[in-house]
């Protein structure tokens, strides 16, 4: 209906693209249309304008009145019509209810996650994996063909200072099985903590990484293989227990070469100087400082490697659109690339999804390590928590179903928190409030989709023809609220906040709650129990292929 509007409203008035808004209270339409763009074209003030195309125009279906209100024309759709288009449409569409084909297969590529070996994989990895990976959903179901990307650091000073630790003061000690996450991260804190009390150990560890870089050592290259490994399988398994997965690997050290090459480059079109031996940019003119890309001792640096990967996404991959989702204490690191890749003339759709950090009420810092919190760390805690919650919540439950359960909802409640939040927000993550059954929360999306489905377990409901009892407030609401999704995907696709389609997913189930408490559904005579059912269907179709969008589980019970 949106999309009908539209096109009547370009055809009389000659304008190109035509902005619909929805009027902030649904007593004024459905849809506003503000008249101040056309002033200039009809030399009116927007409130005539608005009165005059309220006569002009005709007619459109599924639009019961047309109305000026001051500047803007609003649009009032007709509720039973809306009922006998969405409700049809959603019961026969099921799970691609919500999807497009606006992306016509057009290859993205985004890039998400990129947790460093030899370092923990902390919450705001988490964070940046969640998003990248609701957002992943997001463009795959408006038919874009997206490739997920993860670029790990396995190379640079945080893996040297590692080394160097881990063969000065660790050697000989065989590796753990069990807790591996927190020996990689603790070898690194340790050797922060040992070059900070003496800085003179950093040439030690310079030197190692001129080894490494340069395949100067083979005890030390094997040896950074190995560790490397042991990150990357701990990873694997955070991945599959996120329901992530990537198809390419990019790593740091692969693009050490290629980097260099660019560089070259760089120094040939006069883009790049030599600055005190080292090699930079000077982005000074732009406000983005000067950015260096080689060490003295010509090493690469983060920045270069960059140049190569950008460059790569697009020759090998063939992608049209590269995302980066990255924190955003990297603001101006890609604020820099996206700069010297268009001195270079490499001038792509490049975008940055920036997101900040994730702290807990007693602060950033984990007390045990003092770096940033563990992933592992908070999805234990937040288990446990669960585990009570769950027992609370019903006490008759097996050990099994509490099981499956606590780790359904801890799931739901850590995404549910990572993707509410506007990614530029701080996240303050409270583990009991992110667990609540009644609240915005994961849970709370979980439990409403349980509930509907014992509903729908206990009376089938059959096939209605022709939606006419679905008179009630509460009712019309939920269609109202139905209808929006796959207009709240599209905006979440293209703004890149998956937050709008999270709030949406509350919102809706908020109104489903609302209904199901003013509206009697097993109980009501026919044929108004039918129409309920099929709207609860609806509703449970619609909330599950939302939750699958963002990599949260939909329970049949809880
Ligand atoms: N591994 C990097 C880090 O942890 C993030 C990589 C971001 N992506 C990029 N293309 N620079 O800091």
């Amino acid at each position: 209906m949106k999309e009908d509007i539209i096109k009547l409203l370009k055809k009389h008035t000659g304008l190109k693209d035509v902005q619909l808004e929805i009027p902030p209270n649904p007593i004024l339409g459905d849809y506003a249309f503000p008249c101040f763009q056309l002033c200039k074209k009809y030399k009116l003030p927007a409130h005539e304008i608005a009165k005059n195309l309220a006569k002009e125009l005709q007619q459109v279906k599924g639009i019961s009145v047309i109305e000026p209100n001051g500047p803007y024309l609003n649009f009032f759709i007709n509720k039973q019509d809306l009922i006998n288009t969405i409700l049809p449409e959603i019961l026969t569409q099921k799970s691609k209810y919500g999807s497009s084909k606006i992306g016509k297969q057009q290859k993205i590529i985004i890039e998400f996650s990129q947790a460093n070996t030899h370092k923990a994989f902390h919450v705001g990895h988490l964070r940046g994996t969640c998003l990248g990976e609701s957002l992943a959903r997001i463009f795959e179901f408006l038919d874009y063909k997206v490739i997920r990307a993860n670029y790990q650091g396995d190379t640079g000073a945080h893996v040297a200072k590692w080394l160097w630790y881990y063969q000065k003061y660790q050697k000989n000690k065989t590796f753990p099985k069990k807790d591996v996450e927190e020996y990689i991260a603790n070898i690194y804190v340790n050797a922060v903590k040992k070059l900070t009390s003496n800085p003179k150990l950093q040439d030690e560890v310079d030197k190692i990484n001129y080894n490494l870089e340069n395949n100067k050592d083979t005890k030390l290259t094997s040896l950074w293989k190995k560790t490397r490994d042991l990150s990357l399988k701990e990873f694997e398994k955070i991945y599959k227990e996120l329901d992530t997965k990537f198809d390419v690997y990019f790593f740091e050290r692969e693009m050490e070469q290629p980097g260099k090459e660019i560089v070259k480059q760089l120094l040939e079109k006069k883009i790049a100087e030599i600055s005190d031996g080292a090699t930079i940019v000077d982005l000074e003119k732009y406000n983005l400082g000067k950015w260096v890309l080689l060490r003295k001792d010509g090493t690469c640096l983060y920045s270069a490697k960059d140049l190569a990967l950008a460059k790569i996404k697009f020759e090998k991959y063939k992608v049209k659109e590269s995302i980066y989702v990255v924190g955003a204490a990297q603001n101006l690191h890609l604020q820099q690339l996206f700069k010297t890749l268009e001195l270079l003339n490499f001038k792509k759709p490049l975008y940055h999804l920036s997101f900040t950090e994730v702290r807990l009420p007693t602060g950033k810092m984990s007390s045990r390590t003092g770096e940033n919190i563990l992933y592992s760390d908070m999805k234990q805690e937040l288990l446990r928590e669960a585990v009570i919650q769950t027992k609370q919540h019903n006490s008759k439950l097996s050990k099994k179903e509490i099981e499956r359960i606590s780790k359904q909802t801890s799931s739901a409640a850590i995404k549910y928190v990572m993707l509410s939040q506007a990614s530029t927000k701080p996240i303050i993550f409270d583990h009991k409030k992110a667990l609540e059954f009644e609240g915005e929360t994961g849970p709370y999306l979980q439990y409403t989709h349980a509930r509907i489905c014992s509903i729908l377990k206990k009376e089938k409901p059959q096939a209605v023809k022709e939606f006419s009892s679905l008179v009630s407030l509460e009712e019309q609401n939920l269609i109202n609220k139905l209808s929006k999704f796959q207009n709240v995907i599209r905006k979440s696709a293209k703004e890149l906040k998956v937050n709008l389609l999270t709030i949406y997913l509350f919102e809706l189930s908020k109104t489903f709650n609302e209904f199901y408490h003013t509206c009697s559904i097993l109980k009501a005579t026919e044929p108004l129990k039918q129409e309920r059912l099929a709207l609860a269907l609806a509703t449970k179709i619609t909330l599950q292929n939302g939750l699958n969008l963002l990599a949260i589980s939909s329970p049949e019970s809880m």
